[in-house]
């Protein structure tokens, strides 16, 4: 083998070692540097649970939360425990929370998925939202993350959603998981508008 040859070999080889380093590194290097996502919450109430509406006591609610990174190359940090309400709208322009719930603080490797199964005991039972014959639930979550990253900053995310139940069958109008979203809690139902200006 001539000098030549081996300097043919080292081209290769160093061809060989961009080619790999830029098709593996590539994917990470986008993943840290582009701008990360905010972690995605979904829940499924009364999951498995048989459960009767009408009956006079409280109400227990099962759940089963999820909250995932979806991030693939960068982990997160909750730094505050992560509130979440359950609450009812009687009418349109009222809410009443039923119960409250905390995940501790912790910390979410890449693309992860945290689920949490448990239930709230509520005082009393829910009343149909007026003028219809489901109860519709809302949850709520307020949570505060950071990006496992340099630099990164403390984001809040507040996000809720509904979940309308037939007072009379106790059947779930939707089934399965329920992903929450803006506005959260901020979004507090406000009383409506006067109407002094009508007619003008
Ligand atoms: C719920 O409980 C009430 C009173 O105990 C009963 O009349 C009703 O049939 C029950 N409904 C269901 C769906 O089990
Ligand atoms: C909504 O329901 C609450 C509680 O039952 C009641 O106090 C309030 O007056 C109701 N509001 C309207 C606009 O019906
Ligand atoms: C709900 O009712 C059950 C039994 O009916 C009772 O053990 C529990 O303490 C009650 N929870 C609340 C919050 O009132
Ligand atoms: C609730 O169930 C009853 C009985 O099956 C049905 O008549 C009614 O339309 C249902 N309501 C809703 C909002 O799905």
């Amino acid at each position: 083998m001539g000098c030549r040859d081996s300097d043919t070999v080292i081209a290769s080889l160093c061809c060989i070692c961009f080619w790999l380093g830029l098709v593996v590194l590539m994917p990470v290097m986008v993943a840290l540097y582009s701008s990360p996502s905010s972690p995605y919450f979904s829940v499924d109430l009364f999951d498995n649970q048989a459960f009767n509406m009408t009956s006079p006591k409280n109400l227990t609610i099962h759940f089963h939360l999820r909250l995932k990174n979806r991030n693939s190359a960068i982990g997160l940090h909750y730094p505050d425990p992560i509130k979440i309400t359950f609450s009812y709208f009687p009418n349109v322009s009222m809410m009443v929370t039923l119960a409250e719930y905390t995940v501790d603080s912790f910390y979410q490797g890449n693309g992860k998925t945290k689920n949490v199964r448990d239930f709230v005991e509520t005082n009393g039972v829910p009343t149909v939202l007026e003028g219809t014959d489901m109860v519709a639930f809302r949850v709520d979550l307020v949570a505060t993350y950071k990006h496992k990253k340099v630099g990164s900053k403390r984001h809040k995310v507040e996000v809720g959603c509904v979940v309308g139940v037939n007072y009379t069958t106790s059947q779930k109008l939707q089934t399965g998981f329920i992903g929450m979203a803006e506005p959260g809690l901020d979004s507090k139902l406000k009383p409506p508008p006067r109407d002094d200006y009508a007619g003008y």
